[in-house]
């Protein structure tokens, strides 16, 4: 959250670009639904994320992978209806700004749906992308480090930074999407002192998610942060509630009320 920020004004990308320079940091985190977006508002959280990740957490996908673009319209139509002061920001799904030609239509296919930003993952390999996307009025947060699109490449989720190699491609990577105009950059597992190094280097805000303390930001998968995908969780997402219990305690005592039997465990899977 942004703490003395005005509570009624609507949150701009210029808004986020210039965080830094007020010493403020970024709490951002996803939705996917109208009821998420709006009590995430009311919480004072400035950027909502309809990320991908809606594929694993809500959609039952192994990865982020198979999201479709109707699929994330879907979504961001629902966040939008519920009319947030916070910046609403649309991932680009997996294999829809493979050209600068196709980003742009498929950017204005999510923001017709509502996203006032667009999120692509990569660095130096998406910046004609990025300056398409700024060129046509588009704004565009950047995500770089590890990057849930390449799962099928990598086969793993690891930090990356580690190397003195990867340390130099990612600076260059972050150094380069501020340079075509994205407005933030999402750091993503990037190890915690080169995250510093990004953070001090760049003017635009940093977001990081299990990359450190130093970016000019975090954000997280809103399921992680309440406990609702209790089957897994990053390490770094310290949950701060319980829900995927509290709807399970909800249901049982439902079906005792309506039916007098008392559930039995799952078999298990
Ligand atoms: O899809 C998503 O939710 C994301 C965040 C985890 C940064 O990209």
């Amino acid at each position: 959250m942004l703490p003395e920020m005005d509570r009624t004004i609507k949150i701009t990308p210029d808004f986020i670009r210039s965080a830094k320079s007020r010493g403020e940091h970024i709490a951002a985190l996803t939705a996917y639904d109208y009821p998420t977006a709006r009590l995430l508002d009311e919480a004072g959280v400035p950027v909502i994320l309809v990320g991908d990740s809606v594929g694993m957490v809500v959609l039952g996908y192994p990865d982020t992978t198979q999201v479709t673009l109707a699929e994330m319209r879907h979504h961001i139509a629902a966040v939008a209806r519920a009319q947030t002061r916070a910046l609403i920001v649309g991932d680009l799904p997996y294999h829809t700004y493979q050209t600068a030609q196709n980003a742009v239509a498929n950017a204005h296919i999510l923001t017709e749906a509502g996203a006032e930003a667009i999120k692509l993952e990569g660095g130096v390999e998406v910046v004609p992308e990025i300056r398409a996307l700024r060129e046509a009025g588009i704004a565009v947060m950047s995500h770089i480090g590890m990057l849930p699109q390449n799962i099928k490449l990598e086969g793993k989720y690891s930090i990356k930074g580690r190397s003195d190699s990867e340390k130099e491609r990612l600076l260059v990577d972050a150094l380069a999407v501020e340079e075509a105009g994205a407005f933030a950059v999402v750091l993503e597992l990037v190890e915690p002192e080169l995250a510093r190094e990004i953070t001090n280097r760049l003017t635009i805000p940093t977001i990081g998610i299990g990359s450190g303390p130093h970016c000019g930001g975090q954000i997280l998968v809103t399921h992680d942060l309440v406990g609702l995908f209790p089957w897994f969780r990053p390490k770094f997402a310290v949950a701060k509630a319980d829900v995927a219990s509290a709807i399970r305690t909800a249901a049982e005592a439902y079906v005792h009320e309506v039916t007098g039997k008392i559930t039995e465990p799952p078999i298990s899977r």
